[in-house]
């Protein structure tokens, strides 16, 4: 009886079905920008101000990825994923200023190995936000140098792992690390400043291109692109020309920047969709509605990924929904969510957007960046203490979508 209500969408053959993960927020035991600045006193301070325990914004083990790599990869086969998205470290290759490190490399070797014979395709993030400490204290991505500093890693990690690669992503989320790090600042190196901020999305867009020129000058149909975050920013009111405009602005810019200046370098666009953002035209110039929200207080709004999807398609390249997601420790959202962003994704490829896949952030809870450990993002719930993986119940229905290349929903 029930099969009768329910309507079947199905998703293209060869779709990518897979979870994503980064670098620093699972591996444990790095030390880089990020890892100093957790433990700086001016952090202890921002964060005892907040009346925050400290020791839960500490990355400091993680959920000991670098050595549970085999167990994670296990839990995306489980899932039935037919792709992994991660990250390497730059500071674990990289760890001095020119010198490589044999056992960052091998290391990271052992992992792509692990997962090609797993076969799982393999999304690669080169840079996902840190710095090595050499590189951030010449002046990370403001200094002039820092381009030819990125140029010579990306070689070397094209000439030693470039061979198990499927997809790269060279940069995550650029416009997110520029605001948070130089505006806003909440990221390292928790600057202020509209003209650091500039030079910092020059070299991000020249780092990307030279990224690109030379992963394809050795693989020439290599798969490159970026990530960007793609806001659905929504005039409050459809009649209120100053809203619709602001909109636009917001669209041209966040969701814009990026794509335009890297045009002709990517092969493929990576988007992160998290945020409908609805515009009004007073400060702070936005006011959701917030039905529903996740645990981090982030609406819940599945149709603006198909907005998201359409903004982006403007730039005629497929699409690969590299991260979505929601922080939600109950676990009673996230089958749901998942359901209703897949919904519109397969609108929109009904309506000619060509989407490659989705990776849903993330395989298992870790730590969420300023927010540190308390968001719980994981279709996999770990425990702080022994890391040890626990599936939640919505693991079970990505793994049914993820087998069965298809969603359910209900007609009503
Ligand atoms: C994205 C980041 C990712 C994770 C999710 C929740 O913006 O790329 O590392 O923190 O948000």
């Amino acid at each position: 009886m029930l099969e009768n209500k329910q309507k079947i969408l199905k998703f293209p053959k060869g779709f990518l079905w897979g979870v994503s993960t980064a670098a620093y927020q699972i591996e444990g035991g790095i030390y880089n920008d990020w890892s100093e600045w957790e433990k700086s006193e001016a952090r202890k301070r921002e964060l005892e101000k907040n009346s925050k325990k400290h020791a839960n914004f500490v990355a400091g083990l993680a959920c000991d990825s670098y050595n549970k790599y085999k167990e994670d990869s296990d839990l995306a086969k489980k899932l039935n994923c037919n792709a992994y998205r991660f990250g390497i470290e730059w500071a674990r290759i990289e760890p001095e200023k020119g010198k490589w490190s044999e056992k960052g490399v091998e290391h990271y070797r052992e992992v792509l190995q692990d997962l090609k014979k797993k076969d799982l395709k393999i999304v690669l993030t080169l840079w996902h936000w840190t710095n090595p400490i050499w590189f951030s204290e010449e002046g990370g991505w403001a200094n002039k140098k820092a381009v030819d500093y990125f140029s010579r890693y990306v070689k070397f990690v094209v000439n030693e792992l470039g061979d198990l690669v499927d997809y790269w992503i060279t940069l995550n989320e650029p416009m997110v690390h520029i605001s948070n790090g130089y505006l806003v600042g909440i990221f390292p190196p928790n600057k202020k400043s509209p003209v650091k901020a500039y030079q910092v999305f020059k070299n991000l867009v020249k780092a990307h291109k030279v990224g690109y020129k030379i992963i394809h000058k050795r693989f020439s149909d290599a798969k490159v692109s970026f990530t960007n975050l793609t806001n659905f920013f929504e005039p409050a009111r459809k009649w209120c020309l100053v809203e619709v405009l602001f909109a636009k602005l917001a669209d041209w810019f966040w969701n814009g920047s990026f794509p335009r200046r890297t045009k002709g370098y990517f092969d493929y666009i990576g988007l992160d969709y998290y945020f409908h953002d609805r515009i009004v035209w007073y400060p702070p110039f936005k006011k959701n509605k917030n039905q529903e929200v996740t645990d981090m207080g982030w609406e819940i709004y599945p149709e603006g990924i198909y907005w998201s999807l359409k903004s982006l398609s403007k730039f005629g390249k497929p699409i690969i929904i590299i991260e979505n997601g929601l922080a939600d420790a109950d676990d009673k959202k996230r089958a749901d969510f998942i359901i209703n962003h897949l919904k519109y994704v397969h609108q929109a490829i009904s309506d000619g957007i060509d989407v490659r896949g989705y990776f849903h952030w993330s395989l298992i809870d870790n730590f969420e960046w300023a927010e540190g450990f308390d968001p719980k993002f994981g279709l996999y719930k770990v425990d702080q203490k022994t890391c040890q993986r626990i599936a939640r119940p919505s693991a079970k229905v990505y793994a049914e979508i993820c087998k069965s290349n298809i969603i359910k929903i209900s007609k009503l």
